[in-house]
């Protein structure tokens, strides 16, 4: 049988996001109840991590435990791979030790190097182009929130960077009708655009926020400074400027839930008044992180 690992969030088909976020709804009812579900019992979870993370490390060792299984925190500093073991090494390796590999790491290669030399699943933690994980979870939100995915539309609104990429596609997926605002030369990637067409996804992509969150039932953003971009800082905020989720611009969006993947950056891209507001769906994000990748987990594991 084929290892099927997660790099991004087309690596699913439709149907079988269908399936894991039903299970999720499952582990988020199991857990609320106190029953069983230890599904994962004697797995590991090997959980590489270049970046620094409180979601997704805390999510993924928090559901292995629930499952029944462990996880084993492996900070790319503290193993052989900071000092220049290659990749490839370490993914023959860690295949031989544990049934399965999160990471989180800066090139999108790095993670598909990962996934040529594994043997066994790896699940994408984030790279500096994509974030399957955290649209998962985000397609579990609305989909609570809203009832379900038929005639839902979102915006995103900021940088068109790792998260709103994963996000455009998940939306396609999921059949979400998206506008993306960004500042130019800001925009989701082009392949990205190609990718969510191919799914058949409604995507509008503009400069203006304002035309973008009219009316919707979702504004989504994100940082404009993600990490590893630190140098950048200065431009980006000069050429963010106007395309804060304020509430402002939320009076074009009078019914609109709010989404943010955190860490929030409070009076940069959000305003603090904005995220501490009862539209505010953030903490309902970062809590289904956990429910849908123990059922990704379970799901790429069974
Ligand atoms: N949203 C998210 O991935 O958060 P962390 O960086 O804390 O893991
Ligand atoms: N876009 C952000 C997301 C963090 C979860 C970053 O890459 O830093």
């Amino acid at each position: 049988m084929t290892t099927r690992h997660l790099l991004d969030i087309d690596d699913l088909s439709a149907p079988e996001l269908e399936t894991i976020l039903e299970r999720a709804e499952r582990y988020k009812r199991a857990q609320q109840q106190g029953e069983n579900h230890e599904d994962l019992s004697g797995q590991t979870l090997g959980m590489i991590f270049q970046k620094p993370s409180t979601r997704t490390r805390v999510s993924f060792e928090t559901g292995m435990t629930q499952l029944g299984g462990h996880a084993v925190f492996l900070g790319a500093d503290d193993i052989q791979l900071g000092r220049g073991e290659p990749l490839k090494d370490t993914a023959r390796t860690l295949s031989r030790y544990v049934d399965a590999v999160m990471a989180r790491v800066f090139k999108h290669e790095n993670i598909e190097v990962l996934a040529e030399y594994s043997s066994v699943p790896i699940v994408n933690g984030l790279t500096d182009d994509a974030h399957p994980c955290q649209t998962l979870a985000d397609l579990l939100t609305i989909r609570e929130q809203q009832g379900g995915f038929e005639n839902v539309s979102a915006a995103w609104v900021g940088d068109g960077n790792n998260v709103a990429q994963s996000f455009a596609i998940g939306a396609a997926l999921a059949g979400i009708d998206l506008t993306v605002a960004t500042p130019a030369g800001y925009g989701i990637d082009d392949e990205v655009v190609d990718r969510v067409a191919d799914l058949g996804g409604e995507l509008t992509t503009t400069t203006d926020p304002v035309e973008a969150v009219a009316d919707t039932d979702v504004v989504y953003t994100d940082v404009w400074i993600s990490m590893g971009q630190e140098d950048e800082r200065d431009v980006r905020m000069d050429n963010f400027e106007g395309f804060q989720v304020n509430a402002d611009l939320l009076e074009h969006a009078p019914d609109a839930s709010v989404m943010h993947c955190l860490p929030a950056h409070r009076g940069e891209e959000i305003s603090d008044g904005v995220i501490e507001s009862d539209r505010s769906i953030v903490f309902d994000q970062a809590e289904n992180r956990l429910h849908a990748q123990k059922a990704l987990l379970s799901w790429l594991l069974e």
